[in-house]
């Protein structure tokens, strides 16, 4: 048979998009077996789950290896994938911001140095500002860029602040507000589309 194929970001956030989808009514018990399996079905409702790395759920789904998924809105502005955005799940909330040690005083004289795994959101941020900046492109732990003076600032996701506080770092300015957003397949969107809109309305409904 054709599932329904359906990408999860793996952690946290997934945990909580799963619990929503089973509220939905398209539980897939097995997925809470401790074992090494990465998909799981749910047969009678024609749905296959797997956890795939956050950052990778777009690529899926924009390929069709996935007809939906659900995906930070910062990997949506950063790499821009050609899927339609359905639904704001209003949860994995935090934003993207520029951050700086306390001292920091900008120098307009030079190009500001600026460390992030999001450069197209940086460029296109300080673009519009006119602002002419180096970017640093790191893969993760973005606050030690500025701390050992890889960089001046950082752009990067704050949800509590706690990682900036611990290290002595503040937000400068916030550049975008992000939640997780249900994404689909252009293709899959016509010929799956029946599913997919119930889907899409059942976890609506889950929106607290
Ligand atoms: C993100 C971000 C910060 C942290 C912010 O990291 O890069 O390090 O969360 O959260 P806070 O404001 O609540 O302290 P993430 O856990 O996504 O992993 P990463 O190191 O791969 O960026």
């Amino acid at each position: 048979m054709e599932y329904l194929n359906i990408a999860l970001p793996k952690g946290r956030l997934g945990e909580k998009v799963y619990a929503m989808f089973e509220s939905a009514g398209f539980e897939c018990p097995s997925i809470k077996e401790d074992n090494r399996k990465l998909t799981f079905e749910n047969e009678e409702k024609g749905i296959r789950y797997f956890w795939v790395k956050p950052s990778d759920v777009a690529i899926y789904v924009e390929r069709g290896a996935a007809d939906i998924g659900v995906a930070g809105k910062d990997i949506l502005l950063e790499y821009s994938p050609d899927v339609y955005e359905l639904l704001d799940l209003d949860i994995g909330k935090c934003r993207v911001a520029v951050a700086a040690p306390a001292a920091f005083r900008d120098n307009p004289k030079r190009a500001l140095k600026v460390a992030t795994k999001f450069a197209n959101i940086a460029k296109a941020h300080y673009t519009a500002k006119g602002r002419e900046i180096d970017i640093i492109h790191l893969n993760g732990s973005i606050e030690l860029a500025p701390i050992l003076s890889l960089s001046d600032v950082i752009v990067d996701i704050v949800e509590t602040g706690r990682t900036l506080k611990e290290n002595g770092l503040e937000v400068v300015e916030d550049i975008v507000p992000i939640s997780a957003r249900l994404i689909a397949n252009k293709a899959s969107s016509k010929f799956k589309g029946e599913i997919i809109e119930i889907i899409k309305n059942g976890l609506a409904k889950e929106i607290k």
